[in-house]
């Protein structure tokens, strides 16, 4: 019925539907911090098939935040190559290094705490927070953006629609399963409200979408043209 939240609909698609990806646990259950940790630092200027074999690499050789924070940084350097960003892999041994000597081996399990830490900006830290820890966090993504967009038909172009669509987003998300729901809105996003002729004739909430039933949503997000 259209009675059936969005979060309801989107958790009950995802058990069905999630992908399968090296660093998430199943769907109900909460993932390893140190994994989700280090795939959401790999997958923030890296696509997820890029990301999978060093996500695998990193995990066999460092099993845990206390093995990768006792490795050199030339070491994690030669590891990270190919990935780019390189920044990216000093905050990454620097964080393992305090999450090490700081928190005894144990990464802070509030958002607030992991802010705290190199590398971890606010995106970061809610999901960690969210899927690691099953904290109530919105995660907002490029695909999330999307959704969201379409969802509420929001008109305003990115990026002055930010504001709203977290605000949106933050609605939306359950106090149960808050880490579910984020990847179920990545996985909407990636695999059914594409950018490009979006599959709605699959899509779990496309009953409840704004822009669907306007016939525009393949005309949302709109960007401020650079
Ligand atoms: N992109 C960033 N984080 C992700 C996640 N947890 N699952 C799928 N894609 C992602």
């Amino acid at each position: 019925s259209e009675s059936r939240s969005v979060a309801e609909r989107l958790l009950a698609w995802y058990d069905v539907h999630a992908r399968v990806l090296p660093w998430r646990a199943r769907p109900g259950m909460l993932a390893d911090p140190y994994a989700v940790w280090l795939s959401e630092i790999m997958l923030q200027q890296t696509t997820v098939a890029a990301v999978g074999p060093y996500f695998r690499k990193f995990l066999a050789r460092w099993p845990s935040v206390a093995a990768l924070a006792a490795a050199s940084i030339d070491d994690v350097m030669r590891e990270w190559a190919g990935l780019g960003y390189y920044s990216r892999a000093r905050n990454l041994h620097a964080c393992a290094v305090a999450v090490a000597s700081e928190h005894g081996g144990e990464f802070p399990d509030t958002e607030e705490g992991l802010r705290s830490l190199p590398g971890i900006g606010p995106y970061t830290a809610a999901a960690i927070a969210a899927i690691a820890f099953g904290r109530r966090a919105t995660v907002v993504d490029g695909n999330v953006e999307r959704v969201v967009s379409r969802l509420f038909s929001i008109e305003t172009p990115l990026p002055a629609s930010k504001p709203e669509i977290r605000a949106k987003a933050d609605t939306l998300t359950p106090d149960e399963r808050a880490g579910d729901f984020a990847q179920a809105m990545m996985d909407l996003g990636a695999t059914i409200c594409t950018p490009k002729r979006p599959s709605c004739n699959r899509c779990p909430i496309a009953s409840l979408c704004s822009a669907h039933a306007a016939g525009i949503e393949e005309t949302l997000p709109r960007r401020l043209a650079k």
